[in-house]
């Protein structure tokens, strides 16, 4: 994957980007989240962690298995806040 390729649609990171991350020693997929905010957009990582993931384990030679994924965290999708104002 070429560095100008975007890896996280929704925050406009780029695959050079996120690799710069793990090469300044980051290790997990939320700390790369916390230093470009890839994963941090409207889809909540579902397009982009998959790549994060992919990207971490080629730069540090980690098994891709040995990548946690990153938590998840309600809502898992996007929902109107009025599906979350509604009474019973
Ligand atoms: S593509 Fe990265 S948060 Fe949506």
């Amino acid at each position: 994957m070429d560095d100008e390729v975007i890896v996280c649609r929704c925050e406009e990171v780029t695959a050079g980007e996120v690799r710069a991350a793990i090469r300044a020693g980051t290790r997990t997929i939320a700390a790369i989240k916390k230093r470009t905010r890839a994963g941090m957009g409207l889809c909540g990582g579902r397009t982009c962690a998959r790549l994060m993931a992919r990207l971490l384990a080629e730069e540090t030679g980690l098994p891709a298995a040995a990548v946690a994924p990153p938590r998840a965290r309600p809502p898992v999708r996007p929902v109107p806040a009025a599906a979350l104002a509604e009474e019973d």
